[in-house]
């Protein structure tokens, strides 16, 4: 239904003024007092008339400036329609949560809801009216740097996040003024690009990318996402943001999306790169056609769409479809009621950095952290122990990770300052840089460990190594850290290894050498106070692996959902005897730390699970009940995870694909039963002809704690 407004407004537009909405530029636009005619205009070969027509702008924020910008605008907006701001707003705004691969981690989409609600109303108040999240890309490649931006490997895990963050941000539609519009992004699969370099072409089947990497993004539109963002890679052999089977087909067909489809920056012209385009003015015919409403940054439409309509009436209609969808979002999140909506230096100081929100990031934090190793109880450490406290990133505020434009690494508490409040006893030396070593400063730090009666290090990479244009081939940690770590593994005292990471890192090493490893990733604003928790035991790190740890690049992809081959390993030593299996010569198929994986300070079992039925109908789906016991003297929380199998399909299946999980915590000796549920329709897989319908035949369903978990029971499923 489009409203009368809009409707009135479509019909005094001027072409020109309708592609003035299909255009977004950036900041640097607009600025100075009077969005002033400045440089980007000139380079971009723009007049006077495309910047006040232009319909959107990235990057601006803060209360007082949008106020500013807005005002000027309408100034000059001879119908009075409001600009819209969008801007990266991915986990926190001035409040940083741990980075999503993190919140993925977490296991928990209340968490992932909580991290998102917050970062909308921290930058609604800042005047942010559109962010460019969730980014849901399935991720099976460490090499990539963008791998901390999606929560992971897994189409479940993935689309239950993705739906929690879009309910986060944009809360029930219609918008309220605390919440933002949500844009999905990078449709699609921008996540699988060849050999894990940044932009590089993605080429997987319309079979597997339906099977595994489609749902993630079906589940962000079904929970209502706003906008969906074009991704800059191929896919099916054409780019992204002009594959009209994607985006037509695919994208509106199917998916049913009505919202506002935005280019990636400058993706319109990348698309000559690509070859696929002769000229600037043919990318904006292709990127048109295939429906993409906004050109963010590339000029295509500015320069180009108008003559195409005036000669083309295809395009005209495009351009109208375009312009309209673009008013409605405008009016969705209120635009034409409050071009402000509701924007005060007041309210931006009231909403932001609040207590309520920085103890929700810490939370966060806490729930995302994961135990990898933990010899002999090594932690929780007793708070009266003498610590050295060593590493790069024992003493700086560079725990944000990237993508938190707005958080302030400086104003940020070290995790040394954290510690600091627990534990009475400690000394602090960094003993190296990231990437430089200086060896009398390595030596001063291995000996004043000498000391002490426990060491933690603090290792990992800064928020500038992970991110966008942050490809790596070498994912173990760099070899000055290694070098350090050695010399205190010498010392033959407990060493506990805390790493800080945006992205799977091949830990073989550091897992050898160190009695407990804390994966604590990027943690955000208050990731000290959260590895302090940790550390004394006054929390138990609760995060399980959304991703696979390799034991060497050499491994990459790897992921626990894999297909069997035809020569599978058994897992068993007769292996060994057969060399013409599935596996390497050199190292083994099984990764380091597998999907699912973490450990905990409490000690739990399942000790009892049972099926309500063992036959799964429409109307019957797959439910399971379980006991679960903790044995230890005191609480811990453990994720529950449930796999099943088909046994034969028409096309192959994995060896397990998960489908449910829960969170629990229990006191100590405590016990609670769960229920898990498994919708018939969700055993769906897509067949060769590229349809999804669940199968009738033989499954088994397996319940534990980690993806390589194996106790299992039958069922089947029939139609009805
Ligand atoms: C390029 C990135 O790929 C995208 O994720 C981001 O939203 C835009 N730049 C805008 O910053």
């Amino acid at each position: 239904m489009v409203s009368k407004n809009v409707q009135d407004l479509m019909e005094k537009m001027t072409i020109q003024e309708k592609i003035g909405q299909l255009i977004q530029l950036s900041a640097d636009f607009f600025q100075g007092d009077n969005v002033a005619i400045t440089g980007p205009l000139k380079e971009a070969h723009l007049g006077e008339a495309a910047l006040y027509s232009a319909g959107s702008v990235l990057g601006i924020s803060g209360a007082q400036t949008v106020r500013k910008v807005q005002k000027n605008y309408l100034k000059h907006s001879r119908l009075g329609i409001p600009l819209l701001f969008m801007a990266d707003v991915v986990h926190g705004y001035k409040t940083i949560f741990p980075i999503p691969l993190a919140l993925g981690a977490s296991f928990d989409p209340q968490v992932m809801k909580t991290a998102s609600a917050t970062a909308a109303k921290e930058s609604a108040a800042g005047g942010v009216h559109v962010t460019f999240a969730p980014m849901v890309d399935l991720v099976r490649d460490p090499r990539w740097g963008r791998v901390m931006e999606s929560t992971g490997e897994d189409p479940y895990l993935n689309s239950v996040m993705a739906k929690a963050a879009v309910t986060g941000f944009q809360g029930t539609l219609p918008l309220d003024q605390n919440h933002i519009a949500a844009c999905v992004k990078h449709f699609a699969a921008y996540g699988a690009p060849e050999a894990g370099r940044e932009y590089n072409t993605v080429d997987i089947s319309e079979w597997r990318f339906r099977e595994q990497y489609l749902s993630a993004y079906a589940a962000a539109i079904e929970a209502q996402a706003l906008l969906v963002m074009t991704s800059f890679n191929t896919l099916f052999g054409v780019p992204a943001t002009v594959n009209q089977h994607l985006m037509r087909d695919i994208l509106r067909d199917e998916l049913q999306f009505h919202g506002v489809l935005i280019s990636d920056w400058d993706a319109i012209g990348e698309i000559i790169h690509h070859g696929v385009a002769g000229d600037l003015q043919h990318a904006a015919d292709l990127a048109l056609k295939a429906g993409v409403d906004i050109d963010m940054m590339s000029f295509a439409y500015a320069k180009y769409l108008a003559k195409a309509a005036s000669l083309d009436p295809q395009i005209e209609q495009l351009i109208n479809e375009s312009a309209q969808r673009i008013l409605i979002l405008k009016e969705q999140l209120g635009l034409f009621t409050d071009p402000y909506r509701g924007l005060s230096t007041e309210r931006e100081t009231e909403a932001t950095l609040t207590t309520e929100n920085l103890d929700a990031a810490q939370a966060a934090a806490e729930q995302s952290m994961v135990l990898l190793k933990n010899s002999h109880h090594t932690l929780p450490l007793n708070t009266a122990t003498a610590i050295s406290l060593v590493g790069p990133v024992a003493d700086t505020g560079d725990i944000l990770g990237s993508w938190s434009w707005q958080g302030d690494p400086d104003q940020t508490e070290t995790i040394a300052d954290a510690l600091a409040k627990q534990f009475s006893n400690f000394t602090v030396m960094p003993g190296t840089q990231y990437h430089h070593v200086q060896f009398s400063k390595l030596n001063d730090a291995v000996n004043a460990s000498r000391q002490q009666e426990t060491i933690v290090a603090v290792l990992g990479l800064p928020a500038s190594e992970s991110g966008e244009a942050t490809s790596m081939t070498d994912i173990t940690l760099p070899a000055e850290q290694l070098t350090l770590l050695r010399g205190l593994a010498q010392l033959n005292k407990p060493l506990v290894t805390i790493v800080i990471t945006g992205r799977p890192l091949d830990l073989t090493e550091v897992d050898a050498l160190s009695d407990a490893v804390l994966l604590a990733w990027f943690p955000g604003s208050r990731g000290g106070a959260a590895i302090a928790n940790v550390l004394s035991g006054r929390v138990d790190p609760s995060g399980r692996l959304p991703m696979t740890f390799p034991r060497n690049i050499g491994q990459v992809p790897i992921y626990y959902n894999a297909y069997n081959t035809g020569r599978p390993i058994s897992g068993t030593p007769a292996d060994d005897e057969n060399k013409y299996l599935s596996k390497y010569i050199d190292v083994a198929n099984s990764p380091l730390y597998p999907f699912g994986f973490g450990l905990s300070y409490g000690d739990f079992t399942i000790t009892d699970w049972t099926l309500s039925q063992h036959n799964v109908t429409p109307d019957q789906p797959l439910t399971i009940q379980a006991t679960i016991h903790n044995s230890a003297d005191h609480a811990g929380t453990t994720v529950v995870q449930l796999y099943t199998h088909q046994q034969v399909g028409e096309t192959v299946q994995p060896v397990k694909q998960l489908q449910a999980f829960k969170k629990v915590s229990l006191g100590a000796d405590q016990t609670q039963t769960i229920t898990l549920t498994v919708p018939y329709d969700q055993l769906s897989t897509i067949h060769s002809d590229l349809h999804r319908s669940t199968d009738q035949g033989d499954y088994t369903v397996m319940l534990g704690f980690d993806s390589t978990c194996t106790a299992s029971q039958p069922f089947t499923v029939a139609h009805q």
